[in-house]
């Protein structure tokens, strides 16, 4: 009981750090907000750029077996169709007979998913009233294209960024020329009209993926597809460890069971963190066989280029929420010490690689010297400038935001052309010269 107290406190901690510090704010909030819509601020979206660069780096630009895409969010409603998503892409939904409140079934009943029937003791956690039968409650979200609103018109966000890399598969395969086995990533925005959305970032109704679907040929036995899914098994645990920083002992793999599995898949990994909410899915591992392109291509889509066979090549599935990925990310980093809060976010994560001080505001020559090393520095770094407060009140802002350095211009710079250098993790400080500046801090970005 105590620890869950400590770790709702520790998820309002990161919220509140989040929102003074713009990380990320309630969306819309002038107007009251929007349930469950956030925005990110001025250090928030560098975060997220700077794992989505990191992500597009590691999996496109440094294989020779990927290509991205970057497609429209809405497509033709027949892609729903097809894919099976306007059909089986749907919660089961339970109202409080009482207060009104809806639930997803699965989330007040852990059998339900093994019994497909909501336990009749099972009361509303809300106010313990009766609670309906379940229904089923579609996920897309709706929209109409034109001035008229009618059944013609309707149209869909996409539910997930996957759907695009099917449907422009034979393009792609024409214009990147690429044989399998190959992938097709993207990184986009999808939208569910979530039952219960909450927990911040975890789980919004406009979110972020970063997805790849992985072509290979068509399975001769079970081995084929498994060794395939197990080196994207490897990848995504090292993409969350080594890229990301997670500590591996907060990371899970769990096999989705054959009722919890999406429509579309024949096994399914999920890797878990354990947020301060509680383990819960942060990426997703899948086999999606040749569902998806079956449906999509009457013909079957690729033709081996030695034998001249026509088939439908089956896909493996590695999923990534950016969203998941920051709160995640930011989970794992906040760290409360002594007397300061850190973020110990890798360096190449921190939205500022290194801070710049002056020691003293009111002397010219120290200030004049700062701004010319932060304008020098801001030609290859996102670099914070500080000249407020003293300058152990300036280290902890930067703490608290993650910022791996700190650089403080004294008169000992004027004299010898070096600087105090503070590391954010070690608290320790040195002198470098200011030529060797870039260098230290590029690499730490390589660690
Ligand atoms: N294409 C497969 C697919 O979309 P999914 O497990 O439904 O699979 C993939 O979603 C990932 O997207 C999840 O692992 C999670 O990181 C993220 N995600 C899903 N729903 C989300 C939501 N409502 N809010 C934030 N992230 C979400």
């Amino acid at each position: 009981m105590k620890k869950e107290k400590n770790n709702s406190e520790l998820m309002e901690k990161i919220v509140s750090l989040c929102k003074r510090r713009g990380f990320i704010f309630p969306g819309s909030e002038i107007y009251g907000g929007l349930a469950n819509s956030f925005d990110y601020g001025p250090l928030g979206v560098e975060l997220k750029n700077n794992i989505k660069n990191i992500w597009w780096n590691r999996f496109i630009h440094q294989r020779d077996d990927m290509v991205g895409i970057d497609a429209a969010l809405i497509m033709n409603p027949k892609v729903w169709e097809a894919s099976g998503h306007l059909k089986e892409f749907s919660d089961p939904l339970v109202e409080c007979k009482k207060c009104k409140k809806r639930f997803r079934a699965d989330h007040v009943d852990p059998n339900y998913e093994k019994t497909h029937h909501l336990n009749k003791k099972i009361k509303c956690p809300d106010c313990s009233g009766e609670l309906s039968e379940p229904r089923q409650f579609n996920l897309m979200l709706k929209t109409f294209l034109g001035v008229i609103e009618d059944s013609a018109s309707t149209a869909y966000f996409r539910p997930e960024t996957a759907q695009a890399m099917f449907v422009d598969f034979k393009n792609v395969l024409e214009t990147a020329r690429k044989k399998i086995p190959f992938g097709i990533a993207q990184i986009g925005k999808a939208f569910r009209n979530e039952v219960t959305p909450g927990n911040f970032i975890f789980r919004t109704r406009e979110f972020e993926q970063m997805e790849i679907e992985y072509f290979i040929p068509v399975p001769k036995k079970d081995a084929d597809w498994e060794k395939v899914f197990e080196m994207w098994r490897k990848e995504i645990w090292s993409w969350a460890a080594e890229d990301l920083g997670i500590e591996k002992k907060n990371l899970h793999d769990c096999e989705c069971e054959p009722e919890n599995r999406a429509h579309y898949s024949k096994k399914t990994i999920d890797l878990e963190y354990d947020f301060p909410f509680g383990r819960s899915e942060l990426y997703g591992l899948a086999y999606r066989t040749d569902f998806d392109l079956k449906n999509h291509f009457k013909e079957p889509p690729y033709e081996d280029a030695e034998t001249g066979e026509k088939f439908y090549p089956h896909v493996i599935e590695p999923t990534f929420g950016v969203d998941r990925s920051v709160l995640a990310v930011l989970c794992d980093a906040y760290k409360e010490e002594e007397e300061r809060v850190v973020l110990r976010l890798k360096p190449s994560l921190a939205p500022y690689k290194v801070a710049v001080f002056p020691l003293l505001r009111n002397k010219p020559e120290l200030v004049e010297k700062a701004t010319e090393i932060y304008h020098q520095l801001k030609k290859n770094f996102n670099v914070a400038f500080d000249d407020r407060g003293n300058i152990g009140k300036r280290y902890y802002s930067q703490d608290e935001i993650g910022t791996p350095f700190c650089v403080t211009i004294d008169f000992e710079t004027l004299e010898n052309d070096d600087v105090t250098v503070r590391d954010r993790d070690t608290m320790k400080q040195e002198r470098v010269k200011i030529s060797d500046l870039s260098e230290k801090i590029s690499g730490s970005l390589n660690e």
